[in-house]
């Protein structure tokens, strides 16, 4: 037999001592790693620890910042605590993504300087290097990252700019900041957008104590010009915050867009607190026309974690897609949700369009078909009154943390339709639909943990259009510590934090009043997005 010889670096562990110590050093690991398993501490295993949302890998975050994608990468920047699980030294944190649906963590990307915080803000390609700040070696592309974002002090919010010529990867603050200064108290959130028809960069920037946003015109990014402003209108119970502006294409209506502008308000939210409104018009360059007829307050999102929204900017042509997230909270406990050792999530990331209904254009979103990538166990029931769905589920073992539920439903005569999540013993989260009051509902009442804040538990609504009618649509993600649902084809969304205990799992399809039925049912197990090769 020819003689096998031992390679390389293995020959010189061929000795007593040497197989010995390989054999401890692999036992070590093995109980390591089976330590860290059994007690949840791979990365991002902590109880409530979303899995497949952004939360960052320790300390505060709140809103989503500079969403952009440049470079094959989606870039997403975020209000962030370096040193604490409380809001201050608000800093940018930083991740990247190339699917919107696994995020690697980098560096905080602007830090808090001299005392003067890094509030909200957003960030653009500027292609042609019309700021000047780009130094590309490259003969082709003369273009760099530009964040424009409100620097913060106790006395003074000013708009400021810094710019990246990596990819992101490091920040210079331009050395000529702020870029505008109104010398006011409260003056923040400066969302840029390219006006292509104008050929400048549009800023929409809010007043909150005044309920205003303004709009500011520039082909330099440095040099800013008062174009007008909107507002007071609509919500008012709190001060303005985060505004967007964007086109938007009319379902089903070739060529046919309106303009959105998004502005999140705190507290006097619809569902108390913080909340997202928005009107639908028309956008010239100059000023923001409100279209929507009457004096009713349009909602991008009904339940109570949905707040300072914004969407990605610089998405290609070739996708054409407008897309947003939300800060998966709400000011009014945000300091006391019950995580450690992060505080803070984002929602998924939700695909913009404008239905017509009746009265009015509308506001639907959609999640992202990228999070399809995460779909495991697949159950599906057709045809099926709720004893029989159920039985379904539970005999082919659908139960779990990380749900997606797709179900089409003919209500019959029943009062009420829907699914019950994170069912355990004594905790349940209902996601349904009252037919009587035409409304989607979350009810967390009894979803678990609610005790940190007395206006937490409760029940969610949205109007829904009672001309859609039936059969009922209802898209649920389930995450840990969320539920976010879309109905009749993201007509209607609802999201909310929840806390259950890990052993509520269950779910289960419900009707009230009457008996209802499944037209079709398909509910997934979702796998995580933070596997450790991705960290
Ligand atoms: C919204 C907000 C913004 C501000 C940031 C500070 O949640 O209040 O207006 O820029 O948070 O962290």
């Amino acid at each position: 037999m020819p003689q096998r010889r031992p390679c390389c670096g293995v020959a010189a562990l061929n000795t007593f001592w040497g197989e010995r110590a390989l054999i401890g050093l692999a036992a070590l690991m093995l109980v390591g790693w089976m330590g860290a398993r059994v007690a949840g501490r791979r990365p991002y295993d902590e109880s409530f620890r979303p899995q497949f949302h952004f939360t960052p890998p320790r300390n505060w975050m709140n809103d989503p910042n500079g969403l952009v994608y440049y470079e094959g990468e989606y870039h997403l920047f975020y209000q962030h605590n370096p040193f604490g699980s409380k809001w201050g030294h608000m800093s940018w944190g930083h991740a990247v993504s190339r699917d919107l649906v696994y995020w690697q963590n980098l560096p905080v990307a602007i830090p808090e300087r001299n005392g003067v915080m890094i509030f909200s803000g957003s960030a653009v390609v500027d292609w042609q290097n019309s700021s000047g700040l780009c130094q590309s070696s490259d003969p082709h592309d003369s273009s760099c990252l530009i964040a424009i974002y409100t620097g913060a002090t106790s006395r003074r919010q000013n708009q400021n700019l810094a710019y990246s010529n990596d990819r992101g990867r490091s920040w210079t603050v331009y050395a000529a900041n702020p870029v505008i200064d109104l010398r006011l108290a409260d003056f923040r959130d400066p969302k840029v957008f390219w006006y292509r028809p104008g050929r400048e960069w549009v800023m929409v920037v809010a007043l909150p104590p005044q309920h205003q946003v303004r709009f500011f015109g520039s082909t330099d990014l440095k040099h800013w010009t008062a174009l007008s402003d909107f507002g007071r209108a609509g919500g008012v119970g709190g001060a303005w915050e985060c505004p967007d502006l964007l086109e938007l294409p009319v379902e089903g209506e070739p060529g046919e867009t309106r303009w959105v502008l998004s502005v999140n308000v705190n507290p006097g939210g619809v569902a108390g607190g913080s909340g997202d409104q928005y009107f639908v018009g028309y956008f010239d360059g100059t000023r923001f026309q409100d279209e929507s007829p009457g004096t009713q307050v349009l909602w991008a999102d009904y339940g109570k974690d949905f707040y300072a929204s914004t969407t990605f900017s610089d998405v290609p042509l070739s996708d054409g897609r407008r897309v947003w997230m939300g800060w998966l909270n709400n000011w009014e406990y945000a300091v006391a949700v019950p995580t450690t050792p992060w505080r803070g999530a984002l929602t998924i990331p939700r695909v913009l369009t404008l239905r017509r209904f009746p009265e009015v254009l509308r506001l639907v979103q959609q999640p992202v078909i990228e999070l399809r990538a995460l779909r495991g166990q697949h159950v599906v029931v057709v045809n099926q009154r709720a004893a029989a769905a159920n039985h379904a589920l539970q005999a082919r073992g659908m139960e779990g943390d990380t749900l997606e539920i797709q179900a089409e439903i003919d209500p019959g005569d029943a009062t009420e339709v829907g699914f019950r999540v994170r069912k355990g013993a004594s905790e349940e989260t209902l996601v349904g639909v009252d037919l009587r009051k035409s409304q989607l509902f979350v009810d967390r009442t009894r979803s678990g943990e609610t005790s940190f804040d007395p206006g937490f538990p409760g029940r969610q609504v949205s109007p829904l259009d009672p001309s859609r009618g039936r059969p009922v649509r209802l898209h649920i993600f389930v995450d840990r510590s969320s539920v976010e649902v879309f109905a009749n084809g993201g007509e209607a969304v609802i999201s909310d934090l929840i806390f259950p205990s890990a052993a509520s799992r269950g779910v289960e399809f419900y009707s009230l009043g009457g008996q209802a039925k499944v037209l079709g049912l398909d509910t997934w197990k979702l796998k995580s997005a933070w596997e450790i090769s991705r960290q």
